[in-house]
């Protein structure tokens, strides 16, 4: 039985099929149309070509009724057309274009009544958990009674079962009474929408959410108490957003503008630092009521605000739950698995026998899509084929290059997971200042470190497997001068447990680099550079080229960068201008 997950609506639109109760293929539009958070519906042919998906072998086709609120993306509106249903609004524009094979597809569209039971079924559907609390946080999910949306809910996964504990609707906001945040939209008040509005107030945009959970730690207490009055944890594990908040951001807006760049980043961070620590109390006050209902020791988490990796780990440290399951797509994007395996399950009456254990579902390209891309530097001394790849990268990294690592299928989810990847010495605090400058991001944002699993907790404190960087971890503090590019300015790091069995290659790239310098470790981060992460053979060449990138490792072939024609001598600078320098004081 074959069955195609739709996920996303109106951001992060994607795909995935799912055969006989394995997830076998999973692709984001916006790896295919190059647009971040792409969620054009007229191109969601080329996720089912990019998918090798075949819509007339189809049985099922279900979307995660994701919310039809329009807001605005890109500084573009949402116009009203986009509010109109799912099936009517895809069915509309693929009529237009004629695309016939989402036609077929669209014929089988079935939709499930809940959003966040999609997420839900994204998280324990696929965990190794036969029974788990599960906890969905986001922004705000289908519309419920009284023109309320799904903005936290609880679930009790059992087999092939999710029960609701308890579904939390949030209001909209009157905006006749506060200034709207989204555009073109009432907002609703939860506590995804609540992080979205401080993540603005930031200066980021609205799906940034990630740059201020990095921001945090940079920051003080100041505004805590101030914002603190707007987060209510009452009992029965409710947690309610009173709306004022947003005139106290208001306000934080008007004195933002009036600040000049260093004072700024002070202000943005603890602004970031009080929201931080007010979303994490939620979470952990969601998580004990759950678990006093249940008594279940193992969590699914999903939803937009389950890629809160600080959260994450405090649920480990400070509530009775020992086991943790992030699906590394736990934002919208992820819906598509929950919704494929909850009709697949309803449909086959199987028992559940997959767990995800790897990311790595796009397309493995051919050695001659791979050959073609480099079919320009063929005969060209900056391209060998090593007999030794991994230690020959290794040799690389170790002497200081940065370097590009392009293998197999893309990663599902936001973070790349060493398929897609760009990778660093860990131990050079200037590699930080210096991969934040390639990739062109602010300074302040950390970087993960891969650890092979085999040597984790000699590194850090988090004893949880974390394969899918959704978990920060304390560094031990005999191995933070170890490892000054990875660890955040509060002593943490984003961790990724890297181990053969799911990623033999990124493994053996890390032993190789372990043998050279005895540390175990990478540094880790997406393979892009101010975009979406690169998906194809030829995106990797054509973004390589384009950087200040050292070599690039494409499948089994090595591409030194044509500035380092000699090997590569250039070493990497003990300091960036001090303008680039975070504050002294932070
Ligand atoms: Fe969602």
């Amino acid at each position: 039985m074959r069955v195609i997950g739709l996920g996303g609506g109106l951001h992060d639109l994607a795909a995935c099929l799912v055969e006989d109760g394995k997830l076998v293929r999973a692709i984001e539009q916006e790896r295919l149309t190059r647009v971040r958070h792409a969620c054009d519906h007229d191109k969601l042919t080329a996720c089912f070509r990019a998918g090798s998906f075949r819509p007339w072998q189809l049985e099922q086709v279900t979307t995660g009724a994701t919310p039809e609120l329009g807001y605005c993306l890109n500084g573009d509106p949402i116009t009203s057309v986009d509010a109109a249903s799912h099936g009517a609004r895809w069915g509309a524009i693929i009529w237009r274009t004629k695309e016939w094979p989402v036609l077929w597809t669209l014929r089988r569209l079935h939709k499930l009544k809940s959003h966040h039971l999609a997420h839900a079924a994204s998280g324990f559907l696929v965990s190794p958990f036969e029974e788990a609390l599960t906890l969905v946080v986001d922004s705000f999910g289908t519309e419920g009674p009284r023109n309320r949306f799904e903005s936290t809910s609880l679930w009790l996964g059992r087999d092939r079962t999710l029960t609701p504990i308890r579904v939390d609707y949030s209001d909209r906001v009157p905006t006749d009474k506060t200034p709207r945040r989204w555009p073109d939209a009432s907002t609703v008040c939860s506590l995804g929408v609540f992080y979205s509005d401080v993540t603005l107030s930031c200066g980021f945009r609205v799906l940034d959410a990630g740059k201020t959970m990095g921001l945090a730690p940079w920051g003080s207490a100041r505004f805590l108490p101030e914002l603190a009055r707007f987060v209510h944890l009452a009992d029965e594990g409710e947690v309610h957003i009173d709306p004022r908040y947003l005139l106290f951001l208001r306000e934080c807006d008007r004195t933002r503008a009036t600040l000049d760049d260093d004072v700024r980043f002070a202000h943005d961070a603890d602004l970031a630092y009080a929201a931080q620590k007010l979303l994490e109390d939620a979470v952990l006050h969601l998580v004990r009521f759950g678990y006093e209902r249940t008594r279940m020791r193992s969590l699914c988490l999903a939803g937009g605000v389950a890629l809160n990796a600080v959260a994450n780990a405090r649920i480990l440290e400070e509530t009775p739950i020992e086991r943790i399951f992030v699906q590394p797509a736990a934002n919208d994007a992820g819906v598509a698995i929950g919704a494929a395996f909850h009709t697949y399950f309803e449909r086959s009456k199987k028992p559940r026998e997959f767990v995800m254990e790897h990311a790595n579902l796009g397309r493995c390209y051919t050695e001659q899509e791979i050959a073609a891309a480099l079919a320009g530097f063929r005969g060209r001394p900056e391209l060998e084929r090593p007999p030794r790849l991994c230690e020959r990268a290794a040799t690389l990294l170790a002497g200081g290059k940065i370097i590009a690592w392009f293998q197999g299928g893309s990663e599902f989810g936001p973070r790349a997971l060493g398929n897609r990847s760009i990778l660093a010495d860990p131990r050079r605090k200037p590699t930080w200042e210096r991969v934040n400058a390639i990739k062109k991001r602010e300074w302040f944002r950390p970087f993960a470190p891969a650890v092979l699993a085999e040597a984790q907790s000699d590194y850090f404190e988090l004893e949880a497997n974390s394969p899918y960087m959704v978990l920060v971890g304390r560094v031990r503090k005999e191995k933070q001068p170890l490892l000054g590019a990875v660890t955040h300015v509060d002593g943490t790091a984003r961790l990724q447990t890297v181990e053969r069995r799911t990623n033999p290659r990124f493994h053996e790239l890390i032993s190789a680099f372990a043998t050279l310098t005895g540390v175990p470790v990478l540094l880790n981060t997406s393979f892009n550079i101010q975009g979406p992460i690169v998906e194809t053979p030829a995106e990797a060449v054509e973004t390589f080229l384009r950087s200040e990138l050292d070599a690039l490792v494409l499948g089994d072939h090595l591409l030194v960068h044509p500035r380092f024609r000699d090997g590569g001598t250039r070493g990497i600078p003990d300091r960036l201008p001090d303008s680039r320098r975070p504050r002294s004081d932070s």
